[in-house]
């Protein structure tokens, strides 16, 4: 090293120790020069979005059936989509089960349901059966069936048996592994006509797992039909038809503002028959037909609109209501004009379920599905992704939608998917899934963009990095780029990281990477998702002025506060792999605490990651640190994402 950079150093360094009671960690400066931070805190250079951090979610990867929605038997409605399983092969999830001479075959009635929406159901073919020769069918749910000790779970299904069939009914869960019987329930008779029967099972004290599944059997000759077989564990506030509890607490843990409710592709299905039809997916399960997704396996549609609304209220969040616009994935779409009418008045009646009175016609049916009180609605996205529309109609068909829905709802902000002419939307909504050097390179993206067009919402974006969730490099990238809308959140009213949800077993995903990983029975964070929380917990109200100089060029920052608290949130993610000093100086307040708290996401490598068997090695550490001033310094280690919480009076 030259003598006069070793002195200029030494300088440095020795004012920097003056300065500063918190310079007392270990090697800082020695390798680099103190960045400096300078934040006005009185100087509010943007509101910060209420609404900035939200949830974006649809049926991919399992993220309702198998994922969030808490059902656990799988094809429950016993649906056999013949351009996936053709007829030659048995009913999809549903194996016969025969014990020493008990002969049976298992079929798909395509002919007798229970109801107008599910009209085929499995036949159970009976030739020879008796109390220890019994026969049947069983499920092994989605990829396994998670059982708890000393837990009841509640099911239902609907059966019906021919007059010779004498036999009750037993339901069972079993354990793989030993064949145990870990809970059992008996339905004494079965009656020749459809009827539900509901039963519970309680298990003992066993060890929690997923190496089980659920058995359905008959000791008696016969014919046996049975549908809609249902079981449910214990459920986020214990909702009837609810959702997992782990998944709900990790997402209500982030504190979303807003869910995109149906989000993705799944709104527009592959074709206009598989659009999301949400006139289908309300009132009772056996009045629900089912629909393919089109990310490859049929949605029960358990979770329907009603589902969506009440997760939204479970999680405070408000609904981003995403109508359909008359264009679907493989490229069908209906043109402008009459041919959309009836669309249109569909979105219309759609907004009319969620938000209107019980006067009005839907706010009526939504009271008789047991929610009485309109849930409260700003936005409605028209469409998704309508770029993708090589026939050019979204302008026309925006246009139209936009149109009706301000006549009737003047008050709703309208949210386009594509750039559009005809109008001016309320909203533009942009995808960005880049990788995290596109990100880090293009943090600043909104800083200029002009204001006075549409609001944006960025309502799907992630660095496409890791498998199968997010890696630290990624996480980084994350909080690169989210320092960006939130400096601009004036302009960026929300945004949401996609996919949210994965269901991590190699069968059950589409799509990398994504939020929050699972199977049956665990579930854990990824890096990024704890960068999403620490974002979203420390929101703040107001942008600050700041400039950062000396820094490393993969050093990002975002100051803001929340006035009426007196907390300055001072966010840095440091992505180079050499620690970072940073003098922090902060005018505009008259007194600042000495003591903050600090929380700090820290990776030892880009790649290093959490899985289901790691799930807490990537997370928030907090701390209170000292020395805090209005100039004081701090090495902000390598690879980490640091939110300094600072109050101020
Ligand atoms: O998030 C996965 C998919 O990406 C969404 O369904 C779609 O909108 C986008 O192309």
């Amino acid at each position: 090293m030259h003598l006069r950079n070793a002195l200029r150093i030494l300088l440095s360094t020795t004012l920097l120790l003056a300065t500063s009671p918190a310079f007392s960690q270990a090697g800082a400066a020695k390798h680099t020069q103190a960045a400096v931070l300078a934040i006005q805190a009185d100087q509010s250079i943007a509101k910060v979005s209420p609404t900035l951090y939200g949830l974006m979610t649809e049926e991919i990867n399992h993220a309702y059936d198998g994922g969030l929605y808490a059902e656990l038997i799988r094809n429950r409605a016993m649906q056999r989509d013949p351009s996936f399983v053709p007829n030659w092969l048995p009913l999809p999830e549903w194996p016969l089960v025969q014990r020493g001479t008990a002969r049976a075959t298992v079929t798909l009635d395509a002919k007798d349901g229970p109801s107008a929406a599910l009209t085929r159901s499995l036949q159970l073919a009976v030739q020879q059966a008796d109390a220890t020769n019994t026969v049947g069918v069983r499920n092994d749910g989605f990829w396994g069936i998670p059982l708890q000790p000393n837990t009841t779970y509640t099911g239902s299904l609907f059966a019906k048996a021919s007059a010779d069939a004498a036999s009750p009914l037993t339901l069972r869960l079993v354990n793989n592994n030993t064949g145990a019987v870990i809970a059992s329930a008996q339905i004494n008779t079965l009656a020749k006509d459809w009827k539900q029967y509901p039963f519970t099972l309680k298990t003992g004290a066993i060890a929690a797992s997923a190496d089980n599944h659920f058995e359905l059997t008959v000791a008696h000759a016969g014919t046996y039909w049975f549908d809609l077989v249902s079981l449910f564990p214990p459920t986020y506030n214990n909702t009837p038809n609810g959702n997992r509890v782990d998944l709900m607490q990790k997402m209500a843990a982030m504190h979303p503002a807003f869910l995109r409710l149906p989000g993705g592709n799944y709104v527009e299905g592959n074709t206009i028959a598989e659009r999301f039809r949400w006139r289908q997916t309300l009132g009772p399960l056996v009045d629900r037909p089912t629909h393919m997704s089109p990310w490859g396996y049929r949605s029960s549609d358990g979770l329907g609109l009603l589902e969506f609304l009440e997760w939204c209220e479970d999680l405070h969040m408000q609904p981003v209501l995403a109508v359909y616009a008359g264009y679907s994935l493989r490229g069908e779409h209906v043109a402008p004009g009459k041919d959309l009418q009836p669309y249109v008045q569909s979105a219309l009646d759609e907004i009319e379920y969620v938000s209107g009175g019980v006067n009005t016609r839907w706010g009526a049916e939504r009271a008789k599905d047991g929610h009485p009180a309109p849930f409260p609605l700003t936005y409605v996205e028209v469409g998704n992704e309508d770029n993708f529309d090589k026939s050019n109609s979204y302008d026309g068909r925006f246009a139209q939608f936009y149109d009706a829905i301000r006549k009737q709802y003047p008050h709703l902000q309208i949210i386009a998917t594509a750039p559009v002419k005809s109008r001016t939307p309320d909203v533009l909504d942009e995808h960005y899934y880049r990788s995290a050097q596109d990100f880090f390179n293009d943090a600043h993206h909104y800083d200029h963009t002009d204001r006075k067009g549409p609001k944006i919402f960025v309502g799907e974006w992630a660095t496409m990095e890791g498998t199968p969730t997010p890696n630290m490099d990624a996480a980084l990238s994350d909080a690169a780029w989210m320092t960006g809308l939130e400096r601009n959140s004036d302009l960026v009213v929300m945004a949401a990281y996609a996919p949210l949800l994965v269901n991590v077993n190699p069968m059950a995903m589409q799509w990398v990477p994504n939020l929050i990983g699972y199977d049956a029975l665990r579930s854990y964070g990824s890096p990024s998702y704890y960068a999403q929380v620490l974002f979203s917990n420390h929101l703040g109200t107001e942008v600050s002025a700041t400039t950062l100089s000396g820094a490393n060029p993969r050093l990002y920052e975002s100051v803001t506060r929340d006035a009426a608290k007196g907390i300055l949130y001072v966010k840095i993610v440091n992505a180079a792999s050499a620690a970072q000093p940073l003098q922090i100086q902060i005018a505009g307040v008259h007194a600042i605490d000495s003591h903050a708290h600090l929380y700090e996401l820290r990776g030892h490598s880009a790649e290093e990651t959490n899985t289901l068997d790691t799930p807490t090695r990537i997370t928030p550490v907090s701390s209170t640190i000292a020395g805090v001033a209005s100039q004081f310094t701090r090495t902000i280690p390598p690879t980490s994402i640091s939110v300094f919480e600072i109050h101020y009076h």
